[in-house]
C-alpha cells in the first residue's frame, strides 16, 4: 500500500501526469500528509513562496438561478438582497487598490441588472486603479464575454462544480453541464485567464467523479482552480450532509497542484469556514492565492452563499491587515506584482 503512493506521488512529481486510477487511489487513501507534502514542494517549486491577494467585492446577491445548493438561489425567500451602484462598485475597487491589492474580484449572483454596457464601465474604469480585473459573475454569452475582455477584465472564476451530468442536473435547475463547459470554452477563446473548480462533498457525488473533475481542470488547462468543501444551508432544498468535507476538499486542491503545478491555487474561505486554520492549512498544502473579502461590512452577511461565512464583522481593511499578518506568521509574503499565471514568482 504504501509503496504504491510513493510510486504515484513520484510519479506526479517527475511527469505532472496521473491517470484516473491513479487520482482514485490518492482520494481514497488514509495518508494524506504525505500528499501535502508532495503538493508543497511543488507549490515551492513552480510558484514559489509569495502569495498573491485578490480583494473580493460581492457587489450582488440577486442570482437569476436556482442552484440547490446556493443561498442566493432565486427561490430563498428569506435572504435580504442587495445590489450596489455602479459607482459604489468603483468606489470599492479603488479603495482595494489603495490597500495595495493587485486584483480586483467582482464577484455576483447572475443579476441582469448589470447589463453589458454597464458592466463594461464598470470594468473599464476599475482598470485605471492599475490593477488586475476578475470577473465572477456566471454564464453570458461570446458576445457579452468579449465585451468584458474588451473592457478590460484579464480573468474569469466559472466553477464547473461537478463533471457529473445527472448529479449537476439535479443540483442545477434550468441549467446545463453542457453549456457550462462552451461557457469556459469562450472564456478561454477570449484570452482570459480561465479559473474553474468544484465543490467538495456535495450530497450524491462520488470520488470516481471528482477524480474526473481533476481530469476536466487539467484538460482545459485552467490558469486557476478554487477547490471549495459544500456546506449545507438550512434555507435550500438540498439534503443536509452529515461530517465535513474540509479535509477531501484539501486533498482535493493538492491533488490539482501536483497535476499543475505552475497554476494559481487558492485558500477557499470556505476551507476556513470548516476550520479556524482552513486558509493557512491550504497555503502550506500547495495553495498559493488568498481572496479577503473587500466588500462592505453592511454588505457582506447577506452574500450568504452558505452559512457561518468568515469575516461578516469585518471591515475590508481589517481583512487587509489580519491577512497580512496571518500570512508573515507562516513565513511567507505577499506578492507585488499582478500574479498572473506563469509569472508568478
Ligand atoms: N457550500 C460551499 N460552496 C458553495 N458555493 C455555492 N453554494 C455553496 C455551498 N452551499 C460555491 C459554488 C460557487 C461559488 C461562488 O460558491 O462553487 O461557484
Ligand atoms: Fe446563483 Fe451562483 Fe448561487 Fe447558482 S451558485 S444560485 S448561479 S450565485
Ligand atoms: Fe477577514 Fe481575518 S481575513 S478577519
Amino acid at each position: 500500500m504504501t509503496k504504491c503512493i510513493y510510486s504515484i506521488l513520484n510519479k506526479a512529481i517527475s511527469t505532472y501526469n496521473l491517470d484516473k486510477s491513479e487520482i482514485l487511489h490518492l482520494l481514497k487513501i488514509d495518508e494524506n500528509t504525505k500528499i501535502f507534502e508532495a503538493a508543497d514542494k511543488l507549490r515551492k517549486e513552480h510558484v514559489g513562496n509569495k502569495i498573491h491577494l485578490r480583494a473580493l467585492i460581492e457587489f450582488s446577491n440577486y442570482c437569476k438561478q436556482n442552484c440547490l445548493y446556493c443561498g442566493l438561489r432565486r427561490g430563498n425567500a428569506k435572504i435580504t438582497r442587495y445590489r450596489l451602484q455602479p459607482q459604489e462598485i468603483i468606489n470599492l475597487a479603488k479603495k482595494a487598490a489603495e490597500y495595495n491589492y493587485k486584483t480586483i474580484v467582482l464577484q455576483s449572483g447572475e443579476d441582469s441588472y448589470y447589463t453589458t454596457n454597464r458592466m463594461s464601465k464598470i470594468i473599464f474604469e476599475i482598470k485605471k486603479f492599475n490593477v488586475a480585473v476578475t470577473l465572477s459573475i456566471g454564464e453570458k454569452t461570446f458576445e457579452e464575454y468579449r465585451a468584458y475582455r474588451e473592457a478590460g477584465a484579464d480573468r474569469y472564476l466559472l466553477r464547473i462544480e461537478t463533471t457529473d451530468k445527472v448529479l449537476y442536473d439535479k443540483l442545477n435547475p434550468g441549467m446545463s453541464l453542457k453549456n457550462r463547459m462552451r461557457c469556459l470554452e469562450y472564456i478561454k477563446m477570449l484570452g482570459y485567464e480561465v479559473g474553474s473548480g468544484i465543490m467538495v462533498g456535495l450530497p450524491g457525488q462520488t470520488i470516481e467523479s471528482i477524480a474526473k473533475d481533476i481530469i476536466y481542470l487539467k484538460s482545459i488547462p485552467v490558469d486557476m482552480a478554487g477547490i471549495g468543501p459544500f456546506i449545507y444551508h438550512p434555507d435550500t432544498p438540498i439534503e443536509k450532509i452529515e461530517g465535513n468535507y474540509f479535509e477531501l476538499a484539501l486533498k482535493v486542491m493538492a491533488i490539482l497542484r501536483l497535476l499543475m503545478p505552475d497554476i494559481n491555487i487558492p485558500a477557499t474561505t470556505a476551507m476556513e469556514t470548516l476550520n479556524p486554520n482552513g486558509r493557512l492549512i491550504a497555503l502550506q498544502c500547495g495553495a498559493n492565492v488568498v481572496m479577503p473579502n473587500a466588500t462592505e461590512t453592511a454588505y457582506k452577511k447577506h452574500y450568504e452563499i452558505y452559512p457561518g461565512k468568515i469575516c461578516i464583522a469585518s471591515s475590508p481593511k481589517h481583512c487587509r491587515f489580519c491577512i497580512e499578518n496571518k500570512i508573515r506568521s507562516i513565513n511567507r509574503n505577499i506578492a507585488e506584482s499582478e500574479g498572473h499565471h506563469k509569472s508568478n514568482s
